[in-house]
This record gives structure tokens, sequence and C-alpha cells, in this order.
């Protein structure tokens, strides 16, 4: 029976990697996360999501698996992650596993067996294909890999191609085959039966590509989306998916649904359809990229139209709620611009705007403090995406330099340098030297410090959990943007029953006036939640300060 536990949860995500490290060899850890089990507790949230943690090779940090059912060595055993996830559930808080099912990675045993012979038993298991040209020394398709150049890679030995959308050590299940499909359904029973709570589903919306494959539509950087997203089996795999697993469990499955619209989003997410609870959407976090990789102006106004677009599906389609996760870069100074002096109201500013919408909020590490984006070298990024873009953009005049600029702005790293623990020595992440830099800026943003301060990012988080929680205005209510077109501030009304919220948030680094639109200037209302102390005051010209916050119940209308 399925009981919808999440729509009023809050999701707290972690990249293992960099979350903990226990042993000292410079990795985060499962005991490490063990260690911080009241430290996620005292958050207020009510499940986690773990990145990969299963057997893996590292080309792309744990997205690429080579055992399903196995933990990968520098993360622990199976008794680790079976006191993590006691030690969980014993906190009552659910556990959400990563479900990494559009590729494996080429050493896992299905791969290494695939690419032995076409007529071995699992030739079928991915996708391969002749070259084109007099030699077959041409990809068969266009289509490019997201990490930059072909999805396709020419294996010698059979003298075929296979399909990778992410790496080459990545290449593409072949989900037609309906051997892969079930195993894909036993891997999530094996964990659920485990008591595994649900699953994000990374880049689901890709596992299903138009028969034939044929040649994508060139966009300036990418190629062969429209041939693979949503594509046109995906819902009858989902479907069977949730089925022959999902369904069967009090579970929760979000999917990592790049290249999703609103005009499809109904079909993927709505109650009535029996397929994923959720997807994340991108769409709110490329109105400053190009391609989701060329930096650009902030737009507020763009930014809420967005946000409104998603918030108007209905009740029965649930949405996220996020700015952040491990392939983003930090939302503090990309959605604030310039937040100098007011480092706190900006954080909490952010996290009030997004987690008062109806959806289910996901709250990535660190961001509960205030971590930012940090400088690299180009010996520092650690991330597959960067060392292969900027092997192919060295052959571009100025290439390097663009890339970098992107990078600087764009790069997965900024999300994944180390969690800042303290102001000690590495910053309290490990005690050997961490995997991947830390952000210098860590002797004045750690959680020893903000838990320290009166003005703790961390602890207005908790208080807003503990003020969504139960809050049927929150969860369910109706959403209205009082203000679309104000480019400062971000404003809207929460209504279910009698219960009527309004929340109001200064997106800017200075004072804002602000005249409350007619229909609630005359209307006496409460106070129930600031990041300013002292509240603020509610009145027809309203004059917000720096990234104020405020939620007001109204009381009555006049
Ligand atoms: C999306 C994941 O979030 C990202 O980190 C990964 O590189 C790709 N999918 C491929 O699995």
């Amino acid at each position: 029976m399925k009981t919808r536990w999440y729509k009023d949860a809050v999701v707290y995500q972690i990249y293992p990697r960099s979350f903990c490290d226990s042993n000292g060899d410079g990795i985060g850890d499962l005991r490490g996360i063990i260690s911080k089990l009241d430290y996620i507790k005292g958050l207020g949230v009510d499940a986690v999501w773990l990145s990969p943690i299963y057997k893996s090779p590292n080309d792309d940090n744990g997205y690429d698996i080579s055992d399903y059912r196995d933990i990968m060595d520098e993360f622990g055993t199976m008794s680790d992650f079976k006191e993590l996830f006691d030690g969980l559930h014993s906190r009552g808080i659910k556990l959400i596993m990563d479900l990494v099912a559009n590729h494996t990675s080429d050493e896992h045993y299905w791969f290494s067996e695939s690419r032995k012979s076409v007529d071995n038993p699992y030739r079928d298991y991915y996708i391969w294909r002749k070259g084109r040209g007099k030699d077959g020394r041409k990809p068969p398709n266009n289509w490019t890999s997201s990490f930059g150049g072909s999805a396709w890679k020419y294996d010698e030995t059979t003298k075929e191609w296979y399909l990778h959308l992410f790496s080459r050590k990545q290449p593409d299940l072949n989900w037609e085959n309906p051997k892969v499909r079930k195993e894909i359904a036993d891997i999530c029973n094996f964990w659920m039966d485990m008591g595994v709570d649900g699953f994000r589903c990374d880049v689901i919306t890709y596992i299903s590509k138009k028969s034939g494959l044929p040649d994508g539509k060139f966009n300036l950087i990418f190629c062969g989306e429209e041939q693979y997203v949503v594509g046109p089996r995906y819902h009858e795999y989902i479907k069977e998916l949730n089925a022959e697993s999902w369904s069967k469990y009090d579970s929760f499955t979000v999917g990592e649904a790049a290249g999703i619209t609103l005009s499809n989003a109904y079909d993927c997410i709505d109650e009535s359809v029996a397929e994923l609870d959720t997807v994340f959407s991108f769409e709110h976090l490329c109105v400053d990229m190009y391609f989701m990789v060329i930096p650009h102006r902030f737009s507020l106004t763009k930014f809420k139209k967005v946000l409104d677009s998603w918030q108007a599906l209905p009740n029965t389609c649930q949405n996220t709620l996020f700015l952040e996760n491990h392939d983003q870069p930090r939302s503090l100074g990309r959605f604030t611009g310039n937040y100098s002096g007011h480092r706190y109201e900006a954080a909490t500013a952010l996290a009030v705007a997004m987690q008062l919408q109806r959806g289910t909020p996901f709250v990535y590490q660190g961001q509960e403090i205030g971590m930012t984006n940090c400088r690299f070298t180009d010996d520092e990024y650690q991330d597959i995406m960067f060392r292969q873009i900027m092997n192919i953009v060295k052959y571009i005049p100025f290439g390097k330099s663009i890339a970098r600029y992107c990078f600087s702005r764009r790069a997965r790293d900024h999300a994944r340098t180390p969690m800042q623990w303290n102001a000690r020595e590495n910053a309290g992440f490990s005690s050997a030297k961490p995997w991947m830099k830390v952000n210098p800026n860590y002797k004045f943003i750690n959680v020893d410090k903000d838990l320290a301060e009166e003005k703790s990012i961390y602890k207005f988080y908790a208080k807003l959990h503990a003020y969504r929680k139960g809050n049927e205005a929150i969860i369910d209510g109706d959403y209205k943007d009082i203000c679309p077109n104000n480019r400062n501030i971000f404003a809207y009304e929460r209504k279910c029953g009698g219960k009527r919220l309004l929340v109001i948030v200064n997106f800017k680094n200075k004072a804002v006036k602000f005249n409350l639109p007619e229909e609630y200037a005359n209307s006496k209302a409460e106070l129930e939640l600031s990041n300013y102390r002292g509240g603020g005051i509610f009145m027809p010209n309203m004059r917000l300060r720096p990234y104020e916050a405020a939620v007001y119940s109204l009381k009555s209308q006049g």
C-alpha cells in the first residue's frame, strides 16, 4: 500500500565520496556517514538519498556500476551499509538509493561478456551496431555523449560500435531486451527486500531510444537528445518496472528527468499513471545557463516563470524543489548575486523561497551551512566531464579559455568539494589528503562554526523543516505567484481550506520596496517565520531588508 509519505518529506542528499572519511584514506565512506547520523537527524529531514555506493571503477564516481549488489571497496562493506541503514531507520529517516540503470560500467560482468562475441548470451544487453562508411569505421549515428564527443565507441573484438551516452566506460543498456528489464527489477527488489525505501533513478528519461537510432538535430553542443528523451517505449518500461518492483513496497521514486518538459510531465508523474512518483526537472536551473553549460545572467522573473509553471500541475503530480545536487554549482551567489555582508540572509532566503512551494524539497550536503563554489586550477578539477571537454576544445581557437570560464561557473566539481565540518586540517573531513580539493573558505564556513552562531543556516533549515511538517497549506495548498513580474521579489500565496499564507522573499542584497497587490493590502496578518530577528511588518507598502524572507498567515480580508 502506498502511503505517499514523500508528500510531506524533506530529503537530504549525500554524495558519500565527499561527506566524511572515517578511515583516513581521503575518501568519504559509509562509516563516516554513520558518525554523522545525529547531525542529519538534527536537520529535521525525513529521508536520505545516497549517491551510488555500489561497486564501481569510478570513472564517473560511482555512476558506472560494476556490481549492483555489492558495496564499493572505498566506501565499506555490506555490514557497514546495514548499520547505516538501521541507524537511519531507528531515527525515523528513510533511505533512497541511486538506481543507475540507463548504463553500467564497462567492467560489469554483463558487458565483459557482451563484448566477447556477437552471439554471446549477453550481447543483446547493450546497444551494438555496425559502423557507417565502407570499412564501418564511422560511428553508426551522430549522437554525442553528455561528456562531449561521439556517443559511440568502436570495439576491435567484434568490429562493432557500442552506444554510451556518457563516458565510454558507461555503455548504455538495451532496455528493449526483456532480460535487461527483468535484471533491473530484480536489483530494485533485492534492495527493497532489505528495507530500502526507494530510488532516485539516474537519467531515467533516456532509457528508450527511437528505433533505427536516427541521426539527431545538431544544437550547437549536443546532438541526439530528441531521439531518446522520454522515447517511444519509455512509459511501457517504467510501468513494467513499477508493477514488477516499486509498487510492491511503500516506496518513493524520483526520476532524474533531463529534457523533460511541462507538456510530458503529467504523463510521467501523475498518480494515476503508476510510473514515477516525481521527477527532477532542470528547467529552472537553465535560466542562467545555455544548454546547461554556458553561463549567462540570472533573471528572477524567468526563474519564477518556470517554477510557477510547474506549480500549476495538478495536486496529483508531486514536484521536486531543489537548487543543488552533485551535478550543479552551489546556489549561493548563483541565484542571489553578490551576497557580501548577508551570507546567512541570502542562504536562508533561498531556502524559504524554494521549500514553501508545493513539492518535495531536496537539500544537498553543505547547502545547509551555505557552502560555496570553489576555485580550481586545471589540475584540481576531478570530474571526467572537465577532462573530456578540455580534450575536445583544445583544437578550437580560445577553446580552452572559454571552457575554463564556463567551468569556473558551471563545473560539477563545485558541489563535490569535501564537506566542511570544522576549521581543522582538511576541514575535518579526513585525516589524510582528501581525494578532492577542500574549499579554502572552510576556515570560516564549516559546521562547527555555523552551529555556534546565532545566525546558523543549519538551524534555520531545521526550523523551516519543522514549520513545513504537517502544514497542509504548504503540502497540498493552492499556489499563486502574487508578483510574477517583480524583478526583485519572489512572493506567493499558499491556500488550503481557510488557511492562507503569504511567502515574501527579497532576492536582492539591498532594501527593496514592495507594494502588496490590492487584494492583500487590507488584510491582517501574523508573522509565522522570518530570517530576520524581530521579523517584518506586514503593511500595504513594505520595505524588505536585504534577502529578507517572511511568511505571514493571513487572518482576514478587508
Ligand atoms: C546523472 C548523474 O547525476 C551524473 O552525476 C552522472 O554523471 C550521469 N547521470 C551519468 O550517470
